[in-house]
């Protein structure tokens, strides 16, 4: 199975999804360690009671590379092959992302390309929206621009809040995360080394179980 390092900012619903995920014993990703640049982010403190092993770095008082080298040696250290984003509130630099090129993804809640960034639900509503939902895709430089690998659809209804749909979008983020993640490290896992490499999405050589 692939160890997994999920990245996390706060809440952390996405990441308890995939973590609940991985108890299928055919689920081929294991969650190696939750990390966060929040150390009383209410997800740390679930995924610890779980028994899944947590890393906290506030990012407050040092340059910005320190505070990603640390990140980094926490997941290397974990064994982790590939992270996953779960409402992780902060840009990942160019060479953090050349690091872990091909093996970022993030969860964001809108129908990518639209909405990028931040008060999506919101924007959604202003621009009267029928349909909203939220994307898996592949983290680059640019923020919400890498490739979308799955996406799932809510219906916007009339009056809606954003906490209204944002409580819609969240339902399908938990399904989509886990199911969008499964498949990708299958793909991988499918696809000979030497291809993979040649399109620079190189995971380690997958062990035997
Ligand atoms: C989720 O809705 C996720 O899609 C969003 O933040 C929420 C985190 O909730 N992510 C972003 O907006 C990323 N830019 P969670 O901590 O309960 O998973």
């Amino acid at each position: 199975r692939r160890k997994l390092g999920i990245l996390i900012s706060g809440r952390g619903s996405n990441m308890a999804a995939l973590v609940e995920a991985a108890r299928a014993p055919d689920c081929p990703f294991e969650v190696a360690l939750v990390a966060s640049d929040k150390p009383e982010a209410a997800g740390l403190a679930w995924a610890a009671e779980q028994g899944v092993a947590t890393f906290a770095q506030s990012p407050k008082g040092m340059p910005k590379a320190e505070y990603e080298a640390r990140i980094d040696a926490a997941l290397r250290n974990a064994g982790v092959e590939l992270i996953a984003l779960a409402g992780y509130m902060r840009l990942l630099s160019p060479a953090f992302v050349e690091r872990w090129a091909g093996r970022i993804l993030n969860i964001h809640p809108s129908l990518l390309p639209k909405y990028k960034g931040l008060d999506t639900h919101a924007r959604a509503i202003e621009a009267r929206d029928a349909v909203a939902g939220c994307s898996v895709h592949l983290v680059t430089e640019e923020l919400d621009a890498g490739t979308v690998l799955g996406q799932a659809e809510v219906p916007v209804h009339l009056g809606d809040t954003a906490e209204a749909l944002a409580a819609r979008v969240l339902v399908e983020e938990h399904r989509l995360y886990p199911r969008i993640l499964a498949e990708f490290v299958r793909s991988m896992a499918d696809t000979p080394l030497a291809r993979v490499r040649s399109v620079a999405l190189a995971l380690p050589e997958a062990e035997e179980e």
